[in-house]
């Protein structure tokens, strides 16, 4: 089986990445497996600025899945160029950084810091930061946004391919989708978290400090399925699927309808190293399947 897939600009070896902010900077996850052996690698949520994120808790256990409020927490992009990405093996393996600002200007400015980086394969941008005097709901959300925040990374990305990752908090998926590529991004990648809360009925409390929090696991694999199989009908860019992939057959669901890749997340809390056992077990699960590359299976579902 050929692994290697090609999208957007990027080339990878294989289709599985990790999702952000669920595999720290890489390194942490070296005694857990070779970093060499995936397609790629997509780091915490980085900002301009060192950020520390919310009060606990933070993570709170839900059916199929978890909440997080993590709240951006990151050590800044600076600090992440000078003392993480020089140890990361981009040579071999794609390392995509996530872009976390809340405003066009500030994503503009992380881009053009990010452009000239030799180890960077590409810049993902998470669209998701709360707009507090909109009562919190992701300025993301409005695809007047998303446009205008994709144009400014785009502007300064120089040849990085912009991936433009999408929150599946939105009534319609497509115009998100479409805002972006209108605004120049090569690829889409979808879902970010559902927002959710947990609550204590003993304490009459909020199981997570910030109330509010991301949904993730198992539990929005359905959603994500949904959102991918839309966009990848609608939209002429290429989708990176994410949410609750956990084992090969999750990461061929979203191939099958549509993706040219995916993101490991929550799974790599139970299983540190699911990313690079998923490697081995899509390999495994496409013999059973007779396929000899990706080509002829995605987004192949008969409806
Ligand atoms: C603890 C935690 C932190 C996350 N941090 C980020 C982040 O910094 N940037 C981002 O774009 N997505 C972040 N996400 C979202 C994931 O990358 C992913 O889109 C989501 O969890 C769905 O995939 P999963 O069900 O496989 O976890 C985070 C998710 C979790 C669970």
């Amino acid at each position: 089986m050929d692994m290697r897939v090609s999208f957007g600009g990027l080339s990878l070896k294989n289709p599985v990445l990790t999702a952000s902010g669920t595999f720290g900077y890489g390194l942490e996850f070296m005694p857990y497996g070779d970093l060499k052996k995936l397609g790629g690698l997509v780091v915490k949520g980085i900002s301009l600025k060192p950020r520390q994120g919310n009060p606990m808790p933070r993570i709170a256990e839900t059916p199929a899945g978890m909440l997080n409020a993590i709240g951006l927490q990151n050590i800044g992009v600076e600090i992440f160029v000078r003392d993480k990405l020089p140890r990361l093996p981009w040579r071999e393996t794609a390392v995509i950084v996530n872009l976390y600002a809340c405003a066009a200007e500030e994503f503009g400015e992380l881009a053009a810091r990010l452009a000239g980086e030799e180890g960077v394969a590409a810049l993902e941008v998470n669209v998701s930061c709360p707009n507090v005097s909109e009562g919190g709901a992701a300025f993301g959300a409005a695809p007047s946004q998303i446009r205008r925040v994709t144009e400014a990374v785009k502007r300064s990305a120089g040849d990085k391919p912009v991936i433009v990752k999408l929150s599946p908090n939105v009534t319609d998926i497509v115009a998100a989708g479409r805002a972006a590529a209108d605004g120049g991004a090569d690829i889409l990648s979808a879902i970010n978290t559902l927002t959710g809360m947990a609550v204590d009925v003993r304490k009459r409390a909020p199981r997570l400090a910030n109330v509010v929090g991301g949904l993730s696991g198992p539990a929005i694999k359905p959603v994500g399925l949904r959102c991918v199989w839309q966009l990848a009908r609608a939209l002429p860019l290429p989708v990176i699927g994410i949410g609750g992939i956990a084992s090969a057959e999750d990461a061929l669901e979203y191939i099958l309808v549509g993706a040219h890749a995916v993101q490991v997340g929550t799974a790599t809390f139970l299983r540190p190293d699911t990313a690079f056992r998923l490697v081995d077990e899509i390999d495994a699960l496409c013999g059973e399947l007779s396929l000899q590359s990706f080509e002829g299976y995605r987004g192949s579902l008969s409806i």
